[in-house]
């Protein structure tokens, strides 16, 4: 793969981010992914408390020897953690961040001076211009065939649109899953890529094996968005559960979260009961299958471990 400024940002091989999965990515993937050539980026989210956090920055710290460690951080106002985990980020000295669902302002202050790198998931031009003048590094430009929140725009749309207005390097996050996608998405100008759901199926995830198999059977055509899980729109695999349970809230959620008393609580157990389901889905054999994927679930074929699959993604 050509070189690009996002190689030297991150001083890896290829220009290429695990990218961040609630639930899914663990410490194992962490290493195997940056052992192999390119950065690895786990949710905070994936740690209930901050000493389970350190404790696992430790482990990927001592079990590579290249840079490329990265952290995901929801700055919205869901995640009551976030002062607590960029302190945490800042001490230990990550690599870089990714910043999601809101302003990486307080990141960006904090990170820039300790040399930590912070990249911005952003879904259109407007945001990508503000995350610049607030100092981010690079944007993620998540498009409309990405796993979990995705964009509204095609490749084809969001790179060149942010290379025009933007001068930081574009990533693109979404629907790859073979060498030939990263080859388009590169001619499109992006200066590398983030990459999440062909991971779900590797070796090393602590996910159940109904989850990772689901990931092999279903294909781009059996994913849809539903609303169900945190009232926001998120790709899901179209299960008979999904399919059964439908995906988007019901006429009484609906009302609900339009009453100005109680929205904010709704939201919150929306948000709440939602993740539940997630986990119970993701670890255990049930038949409440809500898998979280995305379309380029299509190029996965069989269960491998990590360094396979990056082998594949690259020569
Ligand atoms: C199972 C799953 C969980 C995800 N969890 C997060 C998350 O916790 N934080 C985040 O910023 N993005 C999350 N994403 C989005 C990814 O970081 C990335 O943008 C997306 O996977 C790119 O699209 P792709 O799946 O087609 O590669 C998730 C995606 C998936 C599939």
């Amino acid at each position: 793969m050509k070189k690009t400024p996002v190689n030297e940002l991150l001083e890896v091989k290829y220009p290429i981010i695990m990218a961040p999965m609630f639930l899914v990515t663990n410490t194992k993937m962490m290493i195997e992914a940056m052992n192999s050539g390119i950065a690895a980026c786990i949710p905070a989210l994936n740690y209930r408390t901050d000493e389970q956090f350190r404790e696992a920055i430790q482990e990927i710290r001592s079990n590579t020897t290249s840079k490329g460690l990265g952290i995901n951080l929801i700055v919205n106002k869901s995640n009551i953690k976030v002062q607590q985990q960029l302190k945490t980020c800042v001490e230990l000295g990550v690599d870089f961040i990714i910043t999601s669902l809101g302003s990486p302002k307080e990141v960006i202050e904090q990170c820039k001076p300790k040399g930590i790198k912070v990249f911005c998931d952003v879904v259109e031009e407007k945001y990508a211009k503000k995350v610049e003048e607030l100092g981010a590094d690079a944007v993620i430009a998540v498009n409309c065939n990405a796993g979990g929140h995705a964009g509204k725009l095609k490749p084809e749309e969001i790179i060149p649109l942010l290379n025009k207005h933007c001068n930081i390097p574009v990533i693109s996050a979404g629907g790859i899953g073979a060498k030939e996608g990263i080859d388009t998405i590169m001619s499109l100008g992006a200066a590398g890529l983030s990459i999440g759901s062909p991971f779900i199926a590797c070796e090393e995830a602590h996910i159940s094996k109904e989850y990772k198999q689901a990931c092999v059977d279903y294909g781009k055509d059996d994913i849809v968005f539903t609303t169900k899980i945190s009232g926001t729109p998120c790709t899901v695999i179209n299960t008979p559960y999904v399919q059964k349970t439908g995906t988007t809230q019901n006429w009484l959620e609906k009302l609900m979260s339009k009453n100005k008393k109680i929205k904010k609580w709704v939201k919150m157990i929306t948000y709440f009961n939602g993740m539940k389901s997630l986990e119970k889905a993701a670890f255990s054999s049930t038949y409440n299958t809500v898998w979280c994927a995305g379309p380029s679930i299509e190029h996965t074929t069989e269960v491998l471990p990590i360094k396979e699959i990056i082998k594949r993604l690259t020569t």
